[in-house]
């Protein structure tokens, strides 16, 4: 299996964090987002303690609350002591009112608009990652008139390639977020923030991509972003107090995938930082990092009822499900590949090969194609592996579809985090 939770028991029915997935969408419906509890703490728990091992005093990890963001995964960070990441003031709201300590929240985004500024201030965010010079000036002007000083870290493109899709890779010199430090203009933004009132910069910030397997464009985008540092306290004796590298480490979507260890990558960058920081003769800064995808994505399991299964002779087959593109529309996005398996006869012998298809009225609405499993039969219950990262977080309304609940799994019992959409919840907005 891809992960330890996910496990078939004698019945041959799947079982994910212990539980029996037929028994889950029969009291659940489908379609069903499941979370598992325990994965995600075991996650974040990986994390710091590397961070705390490995790194100076001070280095945390945060959660990049992007990939999975409800009131209840806010509330874990908040029991785990995690710092968080926010990129919208949906996500700010979301935190704050889950009771999250916001001190330890970060605001990211290329585009903060005066009134999410207002708003990032008013609900205490701890520090803005400032994306260009134009959101610094309007971060001093509104922390003036709120009378506080700002705490930020400076978002850079160190300038690389991490050859992950197109779609979601963002350190390249040409990408619409931070500054770019090749061309001259991060040093002289540096040169500015320091003159800028009501703004304390901490450090500096980069993120190269997602869904990276290699410890080595961490390494890269280190020794770029060290470099960078080193120049900016001789050039303008400024001493960077913070790194953040931003998020990134791969998931196991599929068997052929390798499974890594976060904690010995960790370590890797870790030893690349510190040779680097004697060489160059600076001070260690305090390391931060944003995982996303690798706190939640394992975490995450969706289950769904095949609806008509169609074989067309002499072309292909397919298995449609009750849910799709607008509760994961990362095949129809980025063709990324997930497993897929018959929940309710996990140990029959694979032999059909279908793609499967959601219920929208779209032919692009695809959860993967050349799936091979036993032939399902109507209303039996197939189960899509690895959802746990930017499935629920991107799922849409598309066709008045209503997204399916957030049940979390953990030792104790099953509880429902995120209610099923109803339609009256889809028709409320609706005037
Ligand atoms: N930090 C920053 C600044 C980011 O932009 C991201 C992801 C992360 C951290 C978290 O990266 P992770 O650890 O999850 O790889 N919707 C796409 C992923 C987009 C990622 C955007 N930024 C997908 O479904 O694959």
């Amino acid at each position: 299996m891809i992960c330890d939770n996910i496990s078939v028991n004698a019945k041959g029915h799947l079982t994910f964090a212990g539980y029996d997935t037929t028994d889950l969408a029969q009291k659940y419906g489908t379609p069903l987002y499941l979370m598992d509890e325990d994965k995600i703490r075991e996650h974040i728990r990986e994390y710091k303690t590397a961070f705390e091992k490995f790194f100076p005093q001070g280095s945390m990890p945060e959660f990049a609350s992007k990939s999975f963001s409800c009131k209840q995964i806010y509330r874990i960070m908040a029991e785990e002591q995690m710092n968080i990441d926010v990129v919208s003031c949906g996500e700010i709201y979301t935190a704050a009112t889950a009771g999250f300590p916001m001190e330890r929240s970060f605001f990211h985004g290329n585009n903060k608009s005066d009134g999410d500024i207002r708003f990032a201030i008013n609900n205490k965010v701890g520090f803005f990652v400032a994306d260009s010079m134009d959101e610094i000036c309007a971060i001093s002007q509104i922390a003036k008139q709120n009378g506080i000083t700002q705490k930020i870290l400076l978002r850079v493109t160190p300038g690389i390639d991490t050859h992950t899709h197109q779609k979601i890779s963002t350190g390249n010199v040409d990408s619409k977020f931070g500054i770019a430090i090749s061309t001259g203009q991060a040093i002289e933004a540096v040169k500015e923030v320091l003159k800028t009132e009501n703004i304390s910069l901490c450090g500096f910030h980069c993120h190269i991509g997602s869904q990276i397997f290699e410890s080595e464009p961490f390494k890269t985008a280190s020794s770029i972003m060290l470099e960078f540092i080193k120049q900016v306290k001789t050039e303008l004796n400024y001493t960077a107090e913070m790194l953040n590298l931003g998020g990134g480490f791969g998931v196991r979507y599929l068997e052929s995938q390798p499974e890594i260890s976060y904690t010995e990558k960790i370590r890797e960058v870790a030893t690349a930082i510190n040779e680097q920081c004697s060489a160059l003769g600076i001070k260690v800064p305090k390391i931060a990092m944003e995982p996303g995808r690798s706190i939640v994505a394992d975490a995450g399991m969706t289950l769904y009822t095949v609806g008509s299964v169609k074989e067309i002779t002499g072309y292909k087959n397919y298995i449609s499900v009750d849910g799709g593109m607008t509760d994961n529309p990362r095949y129809t996005l980025y063709e990324a590949p997930y497993t897929v398996m018959l929940a309710s006869r996990a140990n029959d012998k694979a032999d059909f090969v279908a793609t499967i298809a959601g219920r929208c009225c779209e032919s692009g609405d695809i959860i993967q194609e050349n799936v091979n499993l036993p032939k399902p039969k109507r209303n039996e219950i197939l189960a899509v592996l690895t959802t746990g990262a930017y499935n629920y977080s991107m799922a849409s309304n598309y066709n008045r579809v209503p997204r399916p609940p957030v049940v979390m799994l953990n030792k104790n019992g099953d509880y429902v985090a995120v209610k099923r959409e109803t339609f009256e919840d889809i028709c409320s907005l609706d005037v």
